[in-house]
């Protein structure tokens, strides 16, 4: 199935997401409003509920609450692209200027605390303290994650290791939540619900990494986003990583500076050091072995097509170009 199809197998339960996502939004401060509305009807991919639509279909679910999850994980997502743009002091996203570059910084940050806040107000009608433990962690660990992202920025003697921890948090952690908590609303077996929950993290973390291997593609077109956002800002991924690590002395000094000093002023010598050391290659590699571990995590859903749906997933997730 391609993600067309995919988006058509769950187009009802979708359609419903979408409802309570445009319904939450509410708040009587017009600007939540403008900048909520700006953000949620940009054109993401929202994933991270049809994971947890998908899940949910996988293994029979008959309740209603992975409507309201699903838009409380997309709420989340978009809480934390808000505040990231800022972070990363981003000015495009989505194809269109980012929230920070048309309302500024402050009404950014404010506005992602208003969704963050709202995600949890809606965890709290599900009513269920197992998926509030799960958010609460989760989001803490997402926030753990940027922090620690940010410890490393501007140091090139970051390991492959420490990278890895990163983007489990930032990344990994929510796409992990998002399968695990259609586990947990179906009231599946501890067994189940672990399978469900790697199966998530380890798609996840094929999601970041190629990511990273698109913020060094060709246009910023097809992403949606700049590329090159994360040379400028002197972020250690793993096509630098690796590059460094078998890369020549020139190649190796050339990016050391880079990710000292951030900028976009040596883009073309540093793609062209990725380029010639493999350095694409060897994080698409990862990428597809992470995605491979996903969908053998998979082994013990029941078949359906939702389980295909779920399998074909983890292939887009690494074969994607936005
Ligand atoms: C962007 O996520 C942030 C990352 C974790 C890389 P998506 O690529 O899922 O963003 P949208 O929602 O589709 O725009
Ligand atoms: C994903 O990392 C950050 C979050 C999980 C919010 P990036 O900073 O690489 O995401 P993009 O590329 O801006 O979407
Ligand atoms: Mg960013
Ligand atoms: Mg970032
Ligand atoms: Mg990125």
């Amino acid at each position: 199935m391609n993600i067309e199809e995919i988006y058509a197998l769950i187009a009802d339960d979708m359609a419903r997401v979408n409802q309570c996502i445009q319904q939450r939004l509410q708040s009587e401060v017009v600007l939540i409003n403008q900048i909520g509305h700006y953000i949620v009807n940009s054109g993401g991919k929202r994933l991270r509920p049809i994971l947890h639509l998908l899940a949910s279909r996988a293994l029979g679910y008959q309740g209603e609450n992975h409507i309201e999850c699903a838009a409380l994980i997309e709420f989340i997502h978009t809480a934390t692209l808000l505040h990231d743009d800022v972070v990363d002091a981003s000015e495009l996203r989505r194809g269109n200027d980012t929230a920070n570059a048309v309302w500024g910084n402050e009404a950014s940050v404010l506005v992602g605390d208003f969704l963050y806040s709202r995600a949890f107000q809606m965890m709290v009608t599900i009513n269920d303290m197992r998926v509030m433990a799960i958010l609460a962690d989760a989001t803490n660990t997402i926030a753990e994650g940027e922090v620690q992202q940010l410890l490393n920025v501007h140091d090139p003697d970051t390991s492959e290791e420490r990278y890895l921890h990163v983007i489990h948090s930032k990344t990994a952690k929510l796409f992990e939540s998002a399968t695990q908590l259609a586990a947990v609303l179906n009231k599946q077996d501890r067994e189940l619900e672990l399978a469900l929950a790697r199966y998530g993290m380890h798609l996840g973390t094929a999601f970041q990494l190629i990511d990273d291997v698109l913020d060094y593609s060709e246009s910023s077109e097809e992403i949606g986003k700049n590329i090159g956002d994360d040379l400028a800002e002197g972020k250690p991924t793993l096509p630098l990583i690796y590059c460094m690590r078998v890369g020549d002395e020139k190649q190796r000094a050339l990016v050391r500076q880079a990710i000292e000093h951030g900028g976009r002023d040596y883009i073309a010598e540093i793609k062209a050091a990725i380029e010639s050391t493999g350095a694409i290659e060897y994080t698409a590699r990862a990428a597809r072995a992470e995605s491979d571990q996903a969908i053998q995590c998979l082994a013990n859903v029941p078949d359906s097509t939702f389980k295909d749906a779920l399998r074909d997933l983890a292939e887009f997730a690494v074969n994607r170009t936005y």
